[in-house]
């Protein structure tokens, strides 16, 4: 059974045409430059353009990285602040004339990791932190999301987290491995004091370069990268849809 994914980030629009099933791209992988400024209608047309490019006429399903409540954004950190309050659900259906299911980007990578990648299986509590331009949670118990965890503005040293330890915030600064690494650190054991996760799954454009910065993080339960690498998103939100439309979420 095949879903259109996408996942929208802060930078770009990734989207392909997803097996549900087997956790596959059956299309190219397109990625579209998050419009500038970032604002609902730009954005719908970049997803319309999206779906034209792949030729899409059925179902999508949507990582958007904001808090995301029965469709609705109810934050934006890194996109326009005119999101807060917009049906993401409603706007994009209209425009692309399909049915869009919605939910976090992290939510999303989450299902994607859970059902297919290295939470395959796993019971217990999971915590899949992502990090790109913001840093994303998911929270898995026994394999069920708990949505919108938000646990990247955790307070860390005055700031919310992400201003400390996105993988912007390591761009931006200039921080060797060992530096960022060592930050990491200090924010997944405040993460630990507060949930002891069973297992913790880095993701993000930063999960492949795992080795570089491993031997500096310290917490009982075992880091292991993400395996979808850059797809889980896309994968993911192709998951969730699949779900909300069989009801079985
Ligand atoms: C947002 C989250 C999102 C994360 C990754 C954060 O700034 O608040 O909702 O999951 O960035 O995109």
């Amino acid at each position: 059974m095949e879903f259109l994914g996408v996942d929208i980030g802060g930078s770009g629009m990734k989207g392909a045409v997803v097996d549900v099933s087997q956790g596959t791209l059956r299309s190219e992988r397109i990625r579209i430059e998050t419009p500038c400024p970032s604002t609902p209608d730009n954005m719908a047309k970049a997803l319309y353009e999206l779906t034209k490019k792949l030729n899409w006429s059925g179902p999508i399903g949507c990582g958007f990285p904001a808090i995301v409540r029965h469709g609705v954004a109810l934050s934006a950190s890194n996109i326009d602040k005119s999101w807060i309050g917009q049906n993401i659900e409603t706007l994009f259906s209209e425009t692309t004339g399909l049915p869009v299911m919605a939910l976090n980007d992290a939510d999303a990578a989450g299902y994607a990791e859970m059902t297919f990648g290295a939470g395959k299986g796993q019971r217990g509590t999971v915590l899949l932190i992502t990090i790109g331009s913001g840093i994303g949670t998911a929270l898995f118990v026994n394999g069920h999301d708990v949505p919108n965890t938000e646990f990247g503005h955790l307070l860390l040293h005055g700031d919310i987290a992400e201003r400390y330890v996105s993988n912007s915030a390591r761009k931006r600064l200039e921080l060797s491995w060992e530096k960022w690494g060592k930050r990491f650190n200090e924010y997944l054991q405040h993460l630990e004091r507060l949930l002891s996760p069973d297992l913790y799954i880095l993701g993000g454009g930063i999960s492949k370069d795992f080795e570089a910065y491993s031997q500096y993080l310290e917490v009982e339960a075992p880091i292991v990268p993400a395996q979808m690498l850059n797809n889980a998103g896309i994968v993911g939100a192709a998951c969730y849809a699949q779900r909300r439309l069989e009801g079985s979420l």
